[in-house]
């Protein structure tokens, strides 16, 4: 794998300094402003386009991880699949009427989000840099 530094700014505290990362996060952040003004009977539309974007973005982190045998990948796929689930069962029920049930979630999606980033991802991305910085595709323990 390939990765390709993002010019990370220390007035960010969001940015991780993997553009494929930072790229995505400010798409799912900018998506989950959008959905904020979306209205009612365009809601469940869009929150489902959302989890197809938030999904999309974890398997790209679980193949980063997988190339580089992060030790943290069970942890922190384990993250990933509760924050599908939750969206998931939201969406179910924004199928069902419950939209201000989905706008709740989104938002509180939006914190989870930026706790992970800061936390999980900001892991992750170290150990991105030392394994490019290193040249090698595989971290030992
Ligand atoms: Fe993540």
């Amino acid at each position: 794998m390939c990765l390709t530094p993002s010019p990370e700014s220390s007035s960010d505290p969001l940015a991780l300094g993997i553009a494929f990362m930072d790229d995505s996060h400010q798409a799912l952040h900018e998506k989950l402003d959008r959905l904020s003004s979306v209205a009612d009977e365009e809601f469940a539309a869009a929150f489902d386009a959302l989890i197809r974007e938030v999904h999309a973005h974890f398997m790209e982190e679980e193949q980063a991880m997988e190339e580089i045998a992060f030790p943290g990948i069970a942890c922190h796929r384990d993250q990933h699949v509760q924050a599908l689930n939750a969206l998931g069962h939201a969406c179910m029920r924004v199928k069902e009427g419950a939209v201000a049930e989905g706008r709740e979630i989104a938002g509180l999606f939006s914190h989870w989000l930026d706790s992970h980033i800061t936390t999980m991802d900001r892991m992750l991305a170290s150990v991105l840099q030392l394994a490019e910085a290193q040249g090698t595709d595989c971290i030992t323990a």
